[in-house]
Protein backbone atom coordinates (compact mmCIF):
# COMPACT_ATOMS: atom_id res chain seq x y z
CA UNK A 1 0.00 0.00 0.00
CA UNK A 2 1.33 3.22 -1.15
CA UNK A 3 1.24 5.62 1.80
CA UNK A 4 -1.77 8.64 0.07
CA UNK A 5 0.04 11.82 -0.29
CA UNK A 6 -0.57 15.38 -1.46
CA UNK A 7 -0.75 16.14 -4.58
CA UNK A 8 0.10 12.80 -6.41
CA UNK A 9 -0.37 13.77 -9.93
CA UNK A 10 0.68 16.65 -11.48
CA UNK A 11 -0.94 16.13 -14.75
CA UNK A 12 -3.50 19.47 -15.91
CA UNK A 13 -6.41 17.09 -15.55
CA UNK A 14 -5.61 16.41 -12.01
CA UNK A 15 -5.26 20.53 -11.19
CA UNK A 16 -8.53 21.18 -13.28
CA UNK A 17 -10.22 18.40 -10.77
CA UNK A 18 -8.21 19.77 -7.93
CA UNK A 19 -10.13 23.40 -8.41
CA UNK A 20 -13.71 22.22 -8.67
CA UNK A 21 -16.38 22.33 -6.00
CA UNK A 22 -17.68 18.85 -4.72
CA UNK A 23 -21.33 19.91 -6.13
CA UNK A 24 -19.77 20.07 -9.78
CA UNK A 25 -17.94 16.74 -9.67
CA UNK A 26 -20.98 15.37 -8.92
CA UNK A 27 -22.94 16.79 -11.24
CA UNK A 28 -20.56 15.34 -14.04
CA UNK A 29 -20.99 12.13 -11.91
CA UNK A 30 -24.35 11.94 -12.29
CA UNK A 31 -24.59 13.07 -15.93
CA UNK A 32 -22.02 10.44 -16.57
CA UNK A 33 -23.85 7.60 -14.58
CA UNK A 34 -20.35 7.33 -12.60
CA UNK A 35 -20.47 6.47 -9.15
CA UNK A 36 -18.94 8.40 -6.09
CA UNK A 37 -18.24 6.06 -3.03
CA UNK A 38 -18.32 7.47 0.03
CA UNK A 39 -16.70 5.48 2.42
CA UNK A 40 -17.44 5.50 6.00
CA UNK A 41 -14.14 6.46 8.85
CA UNK A 42 -15.14 4.19 12.13
CA UNK A 43 -10.95 4.30 12.75
CA UNK A 44 -9.06 7.24 12.07
CA UNK A 45 -6.59 4.88 10.68
CA UNK A 46 -8.88 3.92 7.87
CA UNK A 47 -8.23 7.50 6.70
CA UNK A 48 -4.85 6.62 4.93
CA UNK A 49 -5.72 3.11 3.37
CA UNK A 50 -8.90 4.45 1.97
CA UNK A 51 -7.30 7.51 0.32
CA UNK A 52 -4.21 5.65 -1.04
CA UNK A 53 -6.52 3.00 -2.70
CA UNK A 54 -8.50 5.38 -4.63
CA UNK A 55 -5.69 7.67 -5.51
CA UNK A 56 -3.69 4.50 -6.73
CA UNK A 57 -6.66 3.58 -8.96
CA UNK A 58 -7.27 7.27 -10.34
CA UNK A 59 -10.42 6.80 -9.12
CA UNK A 60 -12.70 9.44 -7.05
CA UNK A 61 -14.77 9.00 -3.67
CA UNK A 62 -15.69 10.77 -0.63
CA UNK A 63 -14.52 10.37 2.63
CA UNK A 64 -17.01 10.84 5.27
CA UNK A 65 -17.85 10.72 9.26
CA UNK A 66 -21.03 10.00 10.71
CA UNK A 67 -21.98 10.79 14.60
CA UNK A 68 -21.88 6.99 15.08
CA UNK A 69 -18.41 6.93 13.43
CA UNK A 70 -17.51 9.20 16.66
CA UNK A 71 -20.04 8.01 19.49
CA UNK A 72 -20.58 4.02 18.91
CA UNK A 73 -16.95 3.62 16.88
CA UNK A 74 -13.36 5.42 17.47
CA UNK A 75 -13.13 7.83 14.78
CA UNK A 76 -12.26 10.41 17.47
CA UNK A 77 -14.05 13.09 16.43
CA UNK A 78 -15.17 15.97 12.85
CA UNK A 79 -12.12 17.68 13.55
CA UNK A 80 -9.57 14.79 14.26
CA UNK A 81 -10.98 13.05 10.57
CA UNK A 82 -10.67 16.66 9.26
CA UNK A 83 -6.89 16.76 10.13
CA UNK A 84 -6.17 13.41 8.87
CA UNK A 85 -7.89 14.23 5.56
CA UNK A 86 -6.00 17.46 5.14
CA UNK A 87 -2.62 16.51 6.00
CA UNK A 88 -3.54 13.08 3.15
CA UNK A 89 -5.95 14.02 0.78
CA UNK A 90 -4.88 14.93 -2.83
CA UNK A 91 -8.06 16.97 -3.77
CA UNK A 92 -7.74 15.28 -7.27
CA UNK A 93 -9.08 12.00 -5.64
CA UNK A 94 -11.09 12.76 -2.75
CA UNK A 95 -13.41 15.19 -0.65
CA UNK A 96 -14.44 15.06 3.25
CA UNK A 97 -18.35 14.82 3.42
CA UNK A 98 -20.10 14.79 6.98
CA UNK A 99 -22.54 12.02 6.71
CA UNK A 100 -26.31 11.88 8.70
CA UNK A 101 -26.63 14.41 10.82
CA UNK A 102 -30.33 13.51 11.93
CA UNK A 103 -32.79 15.97 13.52
CA UNK A 104 -33.93 12.43 15.26
CA UNK A 105 -31.92 10.05 15.43
CA UNK A 106 -32.05 5.97 15.18
CA UNK A 107 -33.26 5.70 19.14
CA UNK A 108 -36.23 8.87 18.79
CA UNK A 109 -33.91 11.27 19.99
CA UNK A 110 -34.47 15.06 18.83
CA UNK A 111 -30.91 15.67 17.97
CA UNK A 112 -29.32 19.58 18.75
CA UNK A 113 -28.05 19.51 14.65
CA UNK A 114 -27.20 23.10 14.15
CA UNK A 115 -24.10 23.16 16.15
CA UNK A 116 -22.70 19.49 14.25
CA UNK A 117 -23.70 21.13 10.97
CA UNK A 118 -22.10 24.10 11.76
CA UNK A 119 -19.13 22.87 13.48
CA UNK A 120 -18.68 20.84 10.24
CA UNK A 121 -18.94 23.95 7.86
CA UNK A 122 -16.66 25.76 9.93
CA UNK A 123 -14.09 23.05 9.77
CA UNK A 124 -13.86 22.96 5.56
CA UNK A 125 -15.67 20.05 5.27
CA UNK A 126 -16.97 20.04 1.14
CA UNK A 127 -20.34 18.86 2.01
CA UNK A 128 -23.11 17.87 4.64
CA UNK A 129 -25.80 15.97 5.11
CA UNK A 130 -29.23 17.10 7.05
CA UNK A 131 -31.19 13.96 7.92
CA UNK A 132 -34.88 15.19 8.41
CA UNK A 133 -36.46 11.89 7.28
CA UNK A 134 -37.95 10.98 10.19
CA UNK A 135 -39.87 14.22 10.11
CA UNK A 136 -43.27 15.04 8.20
CA UNK A 137 -42.04 16.50 4.93
CA UNK A 138 -43.17 19.81 5.51
CA UNK A 139 -40.50 20.02 8.63
CA UNK A 140 -38.16 17.99 6.81
CA UNK A 141 -37.71 20.60 3.65
CA UNK A 142 -37.57 23.49 6.57
CA UNK A 143 -34.45 21.98 8.16
CA UNK A 144 -33.11 21.36 4.85
CA UNK A 145 -33.29 24.99 3.54
CA UNK A 146 -31.76 25.60 6.64
CA UNK A 147 -29.18 24.36 5.85
CA UNK A 148 -28.80 25.06 2.19
CA UNK A 149 -28.56 28.71 2.96
CA UNK A 150 -25.87 28.37 5.74
CA UNK A 151 -23.49 25.78 3.65
CA UNK A 152 -24.07 27.16 0.27
CA UNK A 153 -21.91 28.29 -1.45
CA UNK A 154 -18.92 26.95 0.38
CA UNK A 155 -20.39 23.37 0.65
CA UNK A 156 -22.65 20.84 -0.66
CA UNK A 157 -26.10 19.75 0.92
CA UNK A 158 -27.49 16.03 1.17
CA UNK A 159 -30.82 15.45 2.07
CA UNK A 160 -32.90 12.10 2.99
CA UNK A 161 -36.46 11.34 2.11
CA UNK A 162 -37.83 7.77 2.87
CA UNK A 163 -36.69 5.18 5.50
CA UNK A 164 -33.32 3.41 5.22
CA UNK A 165 -34.09 1.14 7.91
CA UNK A 166 -30.73 -0.77 9.86
CA UNK A 167 -29.26 1.33 12.68
CA UNK A 168 -32.19 1.22 14.75
CA UNK A 169 -31.96 -1.25 17.93
CA UNK A 170 -34.12 -4.04 17.71
CA UNK A 171 -34.03 -6.36 15.12
CA UNK A 172 -35.27 -5.96 11.21
CA UNK A 173 -38.76 -6.91 10.38
CA UNK A 174 -37.49 -9.78 7.33
CA UNK A 175 -35.74 -8.34 4.56
CA UNK A 176 -37.70 -9.74 1.69
CA UNK A 177 -40.98 -8.76 3.75
CA UNK A 178 -39.58 -5.10 3.46
CA UNK A 179 -38.80 -5.02 0.02
CA UNK A 180 -42.00 -6.91 -1.37
CA UNK A 181 -43.85 -3.74 0.97
CA UNK A 182 -42.10 -1.24 -0.43
CA UNK A 183 -42.42 0.51 3.26
CA UNK A 184 -40.13 3.53 3.87
CA UNK A 185 -39.68 3.53 -0.18
CA UNK A 186 -39.05 7.40 -0.97
CA UNK A 187 -42.13 8.79 -2.49
CA UNK A 188 -41.39 10.36 -5.90
CA UNK A 189 -44.33 13.32 -5.88
CA UNK A 190 -42.41 14.44 -2.35
CA UNK A 191 -38.81 13.89 -3.52
CA UNK A 192 -39.43 16.36 -6.26
CA UNK A 193 -41.41 18.98 -3.65
CA UNK A 194 -38.31 18.70 -1.21
CA UNK A 195 -35.50 19.27 -4.20
CA UNK A 196 -37.40 22.00 -5.41
CA UNK A 197 -38.34 23.86 -2.63
CA UNK A 198 -35.09 23.75 -0.99
CA UNK A 199 -32.18 23.50 -3.95
CA UNK A 200 -30.51 20.86 -1.76
CA UNK A 201 -27.76 19.15 -4.46
CA UNK A 202 -28.05 15.52 -3.51
CA UNK A 203 -30.94 13.38 -2.25
CA UNK A 204 -30.60 10.38 -0.28
CA UNK A 205 -33.60 7.50 -1.05
CA UNK A 206 -34.89 4.19 0.25
CA UNK A 207 -35.49 1.94 -3.00
CA UNK A 208 -35.03 -0.90 -0.92
CA UNK A 209 -31.09 -0.47 0.59
CA UNK A 210 -30.78 -1.17 4.23
CA UNK A 211 -28.09 0.49 6.20
CA UNK A 212 -25.96 -1.98 8.70
CA UNK A 213 -25.87 -2.51 11.88
CA UNK A 214 -24.02 -0.77 13.97
CA UNK A 215 -25.55 -1.53 17.86
CA UNK A 216 -24.81 -4.73 19.42
CA UNK A 217 -23.97 -8.34 18.08
CA UNK A 218 -24.90 -7.79 14.36
CA UNK A 219 -22.30 -5.00 13.52
CA UNK A 220 -20.58 -8.30 13.55
CA UNK A 221 -22.60 -10.16 11.56
CA UNK A 222 -22.42 -10.22 7.71
CA UNK A 223 -25.36 -7.98 5.71
CA UNK A 224 -28.13 -9.06 4.23
CA UNK A 225 -27.28 -9.13 0.00
CA UNK A 226 -29.97 -5.95 -0.45
CA UNK A 227 -31.76 -5.88 -3.90
CA UNK A 228 -32.88 -2.47 -5.35
CA UNK A 229 -36.31 -1.75 -7.17
CA UNK A 230 -34.88 -0.07 -9.80
CA UNK A 231 -38.17 0.67 -11.42
CA UNK A 232 -39.35 2.93 -8.04
CA UNK A 233 -36.15 4.55 -9.23
CA UNK A 234 -36.85 5.09 -12.41
CA UNK A 235 -39.86 7.10 -11.27
CA UNK A 236 -38.07 8.81 -8.81
CA UNK A 237 -35.20 10.20 -11.39
CA UNK A 238 -38.29 10.99 -13.77
CA UNK A 239 -39.28 13.31 -11.19
CA UNK A 240 -35.78 14.63 -9.59
CA UNK A 241 -33.00 15.96 -11.71
CA UNK A 242 -30.62 15.55 -9.10
CA UNK A 243 -27.85 13.21 -7.96
CA UNK A 244 -29.31 10.54 -6.07
CA UNK A 245 -27.77 8.77 -3.07
CA UNK A 246 -27.93 5.39 -1.97
CA UNK A 247 -26.92 4.43 1.77
CA UNK A 248 -26.22 1.27 3.02
CA UNK A 249 -23.88 0.28 0.02
CA UNK A 250 -22.62 -2.86 2.31
CA UNK A 251 -23.72 -5.94 0.37
CA UNK A 252 -26.01 -4.49 -2.23
CA UNK A 253 -25.89 -7.11 -5.06
CA UNK A 254 -23.71 -5.67 -7.66
CA UNK A 255 -25.85 -5.90 -10.85
CA UNK A 256 -28.49 -3.81 -9.05
CA UNK A 257 -25.73 -1.26 -7.69
CA UNK A 258 -24.50 -0.94 -11.57
CA UNK A 259 -28.25 -0.10 -12.49
CA UNK A 260 -28.87 2.15 -9.91
CA UNK A 261 -26.34 4.40 -11.62
CA UNK A 262 -27.51 3.84 -14.55
CA UNK A 263 -31.05 5.61 -13.03
CA UNK A 264 -29.49 8.54 -11.26
CA UNK A 265 -27.70 6.99 -8.65
CA UNK A 266 -24.11 8.94 -8.42
CA UNK A 267 -22.95 8.57 -4.67
CA UNK A 268 -22.82 4.84 -2.79
CA UNK A 269 -22.49 4.95 0.78
CA UNK A 270 -20.18 2.03 2.20
CA UNK A 271 -19.35 1.50 5.90
CA UNK A 272 -19.81 -2.20 7.09
CA UNK A 273 -17.47 -3.86 4.53
CA UNK A 274 -14.33 -2.10 4.95
CA UNK A 275 -15.10 -1.23 8.66
CA UNK A 276 -15.30 -5.63 9.39
CA UNK A 277 -12.48 -6.03 7.44
CA UNK A 278 -10.49 -3.81 9.45
CA UNK A 279 -11.77 -5.13 12.95
CA UNK A 280 -11.19 -8.73 12.08
CA UNK A 281 -7.66 -8.37 11.05
CA UNK A 282 -7.01 -5.94 14.04
CA UNK A 283 -8.58 -8.39 16.06
CA UNK A 284 -6.56 -11.59 14.77
CA UNK A 285 -3.24 -9.62 14.42
CA UNK A 286 -3.33 -6.52 16.75
CA UNK A 287 -1.73 -5.06 13.86
CA UNK A 288 -3.06 -1.92 12.59
CA UNK A 289 -0.95 -1.95 9.85
CA UNK A 290 -2.28 -5.28 8.81
CA UNK A 291 -5.66 -4.06 9.43
CA UNK A 292 -5.31 -0.76 6.94
CA UNK A 293 -4.50 -3.09 4.21
CA UNK A 294 -7.50 -5.19 4.94
CA UNK A 295 -9.54 -2.39 4.37
CA UNK A 296 -8.08 -1.14 1.40
CA UNK A 297 -8.18 -4.05 -0.33
CA UNK A 298 -11.82 -3.81 0.28
CA UNK A 299 -12.11 -0.68 -0.84
CA UNK A 300 -9.97 -1.67 -4.18
CA UNK A 301 -12.38 -4.53 -4.45
CA UNK A 302 -15.77 -2.24 -4.36
CA UNK A 303 -13.83 0.41 -6.51
CA UNK A 304 -13.19 -2.28 -9.37
CA UNK A 305 -16.67 -3.99 -8.96
CA UNK A 306 -17.82 -0.53 -10.06
CA UNK A 307 -15.91 -0.06 -12.49
CA UNK A 308 -14.42 3.29 -11.20
CA UNK A 309 -10.73 2.74 -12.04
CA UNK A 310 -9.90 6.31 -13.41
CA UNK A 311 -12.62 7.87 -13.05
CA UNK A 312 -10.95 10.80 -11.64
CA UNK A 313 -9.80 11.48 -15.21
CA UNK A 314 -13.66 10.78 -17.00
CA UNK A 315 -14.79 13.84 -14.16
CA UNK A 316 -11.96 16.12 -14.98
CA UNK A 317 -13.74 16.60 -18.07
CA UNK A 318 -16.97 18.91 -18.35
CA UNK A 319 -20.25 17.76 -19.42
P1 LIG B 1 -23.36 0.28 5.16
O1 LIG B 1 -22.71 0.28 6.51
O2 LIG B 1 -24.50 -0.63 5.08
O3 LIG B 1 -22.34 0.09 4.10
O4 LIG B 1 -23.97 1.75 4.98
C1 LIG B 1 -23.20 2.89 5.23
C2 LIG B 1 -24.01 4.13 5.14
O5 LIG B 1 -25.02 4.19 4.47
C3 LIG B 1 -23.54 5.30 5.89
O6 LIG B 1 -24.36 6.41 5.74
Amino acid sequence: MTPASAPTDPTPDSKALRALPVAEIMRRAHHRHLLVPAFNIPYLPMVEPILAAVAELRSFALVQVARPDIERFQCGSYQAVAREFRSLADLAHARLHQDHVPVIDEEGRRIEWRPLVQEALDLGYHSVMIDGSRLPLAQNIAVTREVVKIAHPAAAVEAELGAVLGHEPGPLPPYEELFRSGRGFTDPEEAARLVTETAVDWLSVAIGNIHGAIIGAARDQRKVEARLHLEHLRYIQERVRVPLVLHGGTGIQLAFVLGAARHGIAKINIGTAPRQAYETTLRQTSDIRAAQQAAAKVIAGHLRDYHIVGSALLLASPV
